[in-house]
């Protein structure tokens, strides 16, 4: 909370024509620093910009130079840098941020979608982050935050199609905990998996979508970080653990001070956490629901979850190619994943799938899970395997 003093700053600032009086002073730690390149220009200021008068570590106090509506150029942006060094925004200004930044013509796709990472990472940190204490103010703080981020992801990554959102996932830096980059991907990967099959899909289905998508393994906040984040294998113990993670997060959003921010339906999130591990043959958790039963986004969740785990290069593990995760996962349709949605995202991929796998499945693959190596085994040695060391064998292609 800001804890606003009447302490009054009688230094003038000045920007273009316009002076400022910096008027207001605050204690809070509540604040953010963009970079400056992406400070809107040219248009109403859609957010207070301020700086840090204090020269001592922990004891900042936030000093309000310019406010809302107020319209700078970029040279007042580097007048300002040049004698303060950094700026910055409340964090409950973060979202007018966001959307600000995406209609910036100086950042780049790359840029956008780092920050917007970075801010839906910051959300989920404040959840998963066994050092802070969790309540229910925090989850709905976590789900507005999250809304905000997917609002100005779908801006950026709308337009993209499947190969181009894969290699700005590529550039993209990643974390430690597998959890936060998979769910920004996942995240990204449902907004485009689901404007393809349906092209005049509404900006609100649209963010439902990304919303399911960064949020679908929310459950994994009641199991201990040591096991969800263990990318070796499981034990049959942390493996049950494990797989109580979309009822944990269903119960989560079912409580009853879980308030949904103004334009998200929070019982459609709910069924895509509740069933993005549901397999369409009936054969998953927690409810062997099958077809239909389950919720169109939990299935687009399903397959955006699995290529995720199998395509993007993570510190600890190769990737496969395109090509080969498409093929791979061929032989889990009808099965796994719905047949019609995988069969648009590889038409729109423009990608004909002709040639058998060579890769085969690990039995206990799972994408939501970090893993050393790829759980993909390679047909021509399954054979021999299997009599030597039983299915399951992991061999890594390079
Ligand atoms: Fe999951
Ligand atoms: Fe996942």
């Amino acid at each position: 909370m800001l804890l606003w003093t009447d302490e009054i700053i009688f230094r003038p600032f000045c920007f273009g024509a316009t002076v400022i009086m910096a008027q207001e002073l605050s204690q809070d730690s509540n604040f953010f620093s963009p970079s400056a390149e992406l400070i809107v220009t040219g248009i109403d200021l859609p957010y207070d910009l301020y700086i840090n008068s204090s020269a001592l570590e922990g004891r900042e106090k936030f000093v309000r130079i310019t406010r809302v509506g107020n319209i700078l150029e970029r040279d007042d942006i580097q007048n300002f840098m040049r004698k303060y060094h950094q700026l910055y925004i409340k964090e409950s200004d973060r979202g007018n941020y966001l959307k600000s930044l995406v209609k910036n013509e100086h950042a780049s796709d790359e840029e956008k979608t780092e920050i917007i990472k970075e801010s839906a990472i910051k959300y989920l940190d404040n959840l998963f982050n066994p050092q802070k204490e969790f309540s229910t103010e925090v989850l709905n703080e976590t789900i507005l935050g999250c809304k905000d981020a997917v609002e100005s992801m779908v801006d950026v990554v709308q337009s993209k199609d499947i190969e181009g959102l894969k290699d700005l996932i590529g550039k993209l830096s990643f974390h430690d905990f597998y959890t936060y980059d998979h769910s920004v991907n996942v995240s990204m990967y449902c907004i485009t998996i689901y404007q393809t099959m349906r092209p005049e899909a509404t900006r609100t289905e649209l963010m439902h979508a990304g919303l399911g998508g960064l949020l679908h393994d929310l459950g994994k906040i009641k199991i201990p970080t040591n096991v969800i984040n263990n990318p070796g294998k499981l034990s049959d113990a942390q493996f049950k653990m494990i797989q109580k993670h979309p009822s944990y997060g269903k119960d989560l959003l079912a409580s009853a001070d879980c308030i949904p921010p103004e334009g998200v339906n929070l019982s459609i999130i709910s069924r895509v956490v509740n069933e993005h591990h549901e397999n369409v043959d009936g054969s998953g958790y927690p409810n062997k629901l099958e077809g239909d039963d389950i919720h169109l986004l939990a299935k687009v969740t399903a397959i955006a979850d699995f290529f995720d785990a199998i395509t993007t290069k993570r510190a600890y593990s190769s990737a496969l190619t395109i090509d080969e995760a498409l093929a791979l996962m061929k032989k889990s349709v009808g099965k796994k994943i719905d047949a019609h949605i995988f069969s648009l995202f590889t038409k729109h991929m423009n990608k004909t799938i002709s040639q058998k796998s060579y890769l085969e499945l690990a039995e206990d693959f799972d994408p939501c899970q970090p893993r050393e190596k790829l759980p993909v085994v390679r047909s021509e040695h399954l054979e021999t395997k299997k009599k030597k060391e039983g299915f399951g064998t992991i061999i890594v292609k390079k």
